[in-house]
């Protein structure tokens, strides 16, 4: 059962919060990301009970199986439902739904299982950092140019956003570098640049499965969207490269992605 708007706002939600009133606000941060982890009903949305403390609010969104430390991490995969959840997984396993691979992945408990195209469960402007790598992607236009609407609703003024995609220009160019002897009969035919190319474009929707790619993206494109969406000071940025340390930690991929960074 999902209790994430229950009482976070009336006045049953303040007399459930109020213990954590009560408590140094130096120690709400452990408490919530401790014993109170994913009981938003308790806890209320996360950038309203921590106010006034130091501490910066950071959303990884399509983190993949592994939740970074300080970092509010959703995916929306059955594993993350199901690393909650180990009993239904061993007997998913046993009963033979789900591969030996499958099983032996351990994708981590603290990751908020959810859809991040359906809304981001934050107030607006309460929310300092965003990494959205590899999952744009995975989404439609549509759903992601609401998505990063969305990160914008929720960034503070100067709250800042990096993503990370598989980067379109450079697939392109390696296929027509490959492709182009073949064509002029100087190099024998070979289908493997075609098929690189093609997998970078679908990915798994390729061979069915759940989470191929829905779009591609190059560096222009995704300039011109953040810009159009009310972003500013958008930057092509290096791997490992960002304004914001905690956040060039959080780059994976370097062979294979652009980095962007902007600003609300
Ligand atoms: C290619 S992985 C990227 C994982 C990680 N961010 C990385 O860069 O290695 C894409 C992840 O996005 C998740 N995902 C796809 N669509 C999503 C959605 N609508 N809401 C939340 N997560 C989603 C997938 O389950 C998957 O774990």
């Amino acid at each position: 059962m999902d209790f994430s708007s229950f009482a976070t706002r009336g006045w049953l939600g303040r007399a459930v919060r109020l213990p954590l009133r009560l408590i140094p606000k130096d120690a709400v941060l452990p408490v919530l990301q401790g014993p109170l982890r994913g009981r938003r009903w308790i806890a209320g949305p996360p950038a309203c009970v921590v106010k006034g403390s130091m501490h910066m609010l950071k959303l990884d969104l399509g983190c993949g199986p592994f939740a970074k430390e300080g970092w509010e991490s959703f995916d929306n995969s059955p594993s993350a439902f199901l690393a909650r959840h180990p009993i239904l997984k061993w007997l998913l396993w046993k009963l033979g739904l789900m591969t030996d691979d499958h099983y032996r992945l351990q994708w981590s408990r603290n990751i908020r299982w959810k859809d991040v195209t359906r809304g981001l469960p934050y107030r607006d402007n309460t929310v300092d950092l965003i990494h959205v790598s590899h999952l744009l992607e995975h989404l439609s236009q549509q759903q992601g140019e609401k998505l990063l609407l969305e990160c914008r609703r929720v960034l503070k003024p100067g709250g800042v956003i990096r993503i990370a995609v598989p980067d379109l220009f450079r697939a392109a160019k390696e296929y027509v570098q490959n492709v182009a002897p073949m064509m002029e009969g100087l190099a024998p035919p070979d289908r493997a640049p075609h098929d690189r190319f093609l997998e970078m474009m679908f990915s798994g929707c390729l061979r069915r499965m759940r989470s191929g790619h829905r779009y591609a993206y190059d560096y222009p494109t995704l300039a011109v969207l953040l810009c159009r969406l009310g972003f500013r000071d958008v930057e092509r940025c290096s791997y490992r490269k960002s304004r914001h340390s905690d956040l060039s930690e959080m780059d994976s991929r370097p062979e294979d992605s652009i980095y962007l960074e902007a600003v609300k």
